[in-house]
């Protein structure tokens, strides 16, 4: 069978990253969530004292990029990739509250889209590859045989956050998770480079009121049709 390249993009705690994850053990294509990407450079930036709460150093950063790697190694207990920055296994720390905090003034950085776009392009090059992210179907892979944008209410999505948070152990409020994904959906979309909006040729997808299971025949009946 050919294989494709499959882009998702839409707005932060959709459930893009479980879709991409059940679509690639369904079909044995590579996952790529780019997200993990962005938050590993939030995390350097963290570590070496370059964003808190008062003040981002964006040049010093732009400066530091070529001291950044970063790789993904497959974790077949896990069944997916886990985000390794410089060497050391970051996924725990990425996905934190507080580099969910940070992650997108970062992310609004040309510099640092610029550099993660052409790992990705390169990621994707062979094709057989499902990949996660805001811009995915509209600047990384425009060419995608399928697009699917997700979406949901915020109340639905701040509430699936907090659920996963305080499963692993974190404490936060229910209100400090909206505001928190509220803030991120107005970053995400109105920033100057590559926005998050929805391709043109992109399949929404909203999910409030859908199970996993539901969204996932929905969207293989999609696929299908295209393989
Ligand atoms: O998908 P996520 O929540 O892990 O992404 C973290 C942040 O990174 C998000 O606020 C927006 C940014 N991001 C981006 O700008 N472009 C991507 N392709 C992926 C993520």
């Amino acid at each position: 069978m050919r294989k494709i390249t499959i882009a998702i993009d839409g707005f932060s705690s959709t459930g893009k990253s479980t879709l991409a994850k059940q679509i690639a053990n369904q079909l044995g294509y590579a996952y790529v969530d780019t997200g993990a990407m962005y938050r590993a450079v939030t995390l350097f930036a963290m570590q070496n004292g370059l964003v808190d709460q008062f003040d981002f150093n964006k040049s010093e950063l732009v400066k530091r990029l070529p001291e950044i790697n970063l790789q993904f190694e497959f974790n077949p207990e896990l069944g997916f990739a886990e985000m390794y920055l410089n060497g050391t296994n970051v996924e725990k720390q990425i996905r934190s509250l507080e580099v969910s905090g940070f992650v997108s003034q970062v992310a609004e950085v040309s510099e640092v889209r610029a550099m993660l776009v052409k790992q990705q392009k390169q990621m994707g090059m062979a094709k057989g590859v499902v990949m996660d992210g805001r811009d995915i179907g509209t600047v990384v892979f425009p060419d995608a045989e399928v697009k699917l944008f997700m979406s949901a209410r915020a109340d639905v999505r701040a509430q699936r956050r907090f659920d996963e948070l305080t499963e692993k152990g974190q404490l936060v409020s229910y209100d400090r998770v909206l505001e928190n994904v509220l803030q991120r959906d107005h970053i995400d979309t109105t920033r100057e480079d590559s926005p998050l909006v929805k391709a043109a040729d992109a399949i929404e997808v909203d999910n409030s009121e859908l199970t996993r299971e539901q969204q996932f025949d929905q969207v293989m009946e999609i696929i299908k049709n295209k393989l």
